[in-house]
């Protein structure tokens, strides 16, 4: 038997950047999930301490696989992707118990589709290196689950670190660890989960994807990435598209605040990077509009209340807001976005604070 963890994770900054070849700096959460493999007698079993059944299937690759319940494609993605390449996938029964809030963009499923391959992997003994369990993670969701997301959940997952955020270069996939010394500063990282429900996320998601790849191609270059901020306006006057005008200029100008961020946090100046973030939800909700009602309010709310810069963090349409505030400020922080969130009708949302922990293990 053979048991690992993999956390859930907040983006501090690099908005839908990752699918871009860009630039992302997220860190990994406490809360993850826990995922157990042990030999069986035959087929293969899945159960999850959140689900009320245990799934059995018939072993196979993905082209032959089964009708199964959409949450168990993420942990029957890993042997039915191992099974394609070659691997004779034994009998097995997998148990999973995650603590992380599911579809509030904190990545429960990166965290659940990192613990069961870095499990299987342990467990049959497969001896893949960290490219190669990357890689197959990222693949899980995107072709056995059928998401398309671009890697950063899966990689803050798997090679998070504490006290730091990861800079990762999504076209590379090099990783560095960068001090973030909150405690340091008397700062906190307060996380409201506005719970707005995901209106139309996977659908635009994918619009959103498609049209920065599209910018890529009238462009002329692999991936947004390679357009630099001083070709930017040079870039926008070659497009007609007003809608991929403003895409291109959120991931441009994203990349360079997440360099910027980079930066101060490298030279110990974290509490110079509130405007960055700010000026990332801006872009988010102005250009790439990909904000809703409730995040674009807690984040009114977190800034009125003292924050030094507050953003909405994962791929958007609800989820989670970040407000980074002095320690003493962080009770006022959530009093202001309740106060909000009632003042506009909208439901109760969760409030906590996070600190970087880390990764698989
Ligand atoms: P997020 O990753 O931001 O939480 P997603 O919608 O991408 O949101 O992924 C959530 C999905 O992941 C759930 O709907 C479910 O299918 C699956 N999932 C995550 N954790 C578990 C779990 N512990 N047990 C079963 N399914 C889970
Ligand atoms: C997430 C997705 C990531 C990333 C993010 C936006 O939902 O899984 O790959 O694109 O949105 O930055």
């Amino acid at each position: 038997m053979t048991s690992w963890f993999a956390p859930g994770r907040i983006n501090l900054i690099g908005e839908h950047t990752d699918y871009n070849d860009g630039f992302v700096l997220p860190f990994a959460l406490g809360v993850g999930c826990a995922a157990t493999v042990a030999d069986a007698d035959s087929e293969w079993t899945v159960r999850s301490a959140q689900e009320p059944e245990p799934v059995v299937v018939r072993r196979s690759g993905l082209s032959d696989a089964e009708d199964v319940p959409e949450w168990t494609r993420y942990v029957l993605g890993a042997l039915w992707l191992l099974t394609d390449r070659g691997v004779d996938v034994p009998p097995l029964e997998i148990t999973v118990d995650s603590d992380v809030p599911t579809g509030a963009g904190l990545s429960s499923s990166a965290a659940l589709v990192c613990s069961v391959v870095r499990a299987v992997d342990d467990h049959l003994g497969l001896g893949l290196d960290d490219d190669e369990v990357f890689a197959l993670t990222r693949d899980v969701e995107n072709d056995a689950v059928g998401a398309p997301t671009g890697g950063m959940d899966q990689l803050i997952s798997l090679r998070g670190e504490a006290g730091h955020v990861l800079l990762c270069d999504m076209r590379s996939h090099d990783t560095r660890a960068v001090p973030l010394d909150l405690a340091g500063h008397g700062l906190s990282v307060l996380v409201a989960d506005t719970k707005a429900p995901h209106r139309h996320s996977d659908g635009e998601y994918g619009a959103r994807r498609r049209g920065c790849e599209e910018a890529a191609r009238v462009l002329g270059v692999p991936a947004l990435r390679d357009v630099g901020g001083p070709d930017l306006s040079s870039a926008l006057g070659r497009l007609d598209s007003e809608e991929l005008r403003r895409y291109v200029r959120h991931v441009v100008t994203e990349d360079e605040r997440v360099l910027a961020v980079t930066r101060l946090l490298d030279e110990g100046r974290l509490p110079d990077i509130g405007q960055a973030l700010t000026a990332s939800h801006a872009s988010m909700r102005d250009d790439f509009r990909i904000t809703v009602p409730e995040v674009d309010t807690a984040v009114d709310a977190l800034l009125s209340a003292g924050a030094l810069g507050a953003r909405m963090t994962g791929g958007g349409f609800g989820g989670c807001v970040i407000g980074l505030l002095p320690e003493d400020d962080v009770d006022a922080g959530g009093d202001a976005v309740r106060r909000a969130f009632a003042d506009a009708g909208f439901g109760e949302p969760s409030l906590f604070t996070a600190t970087a922990e880390a990764g698989a293990r």
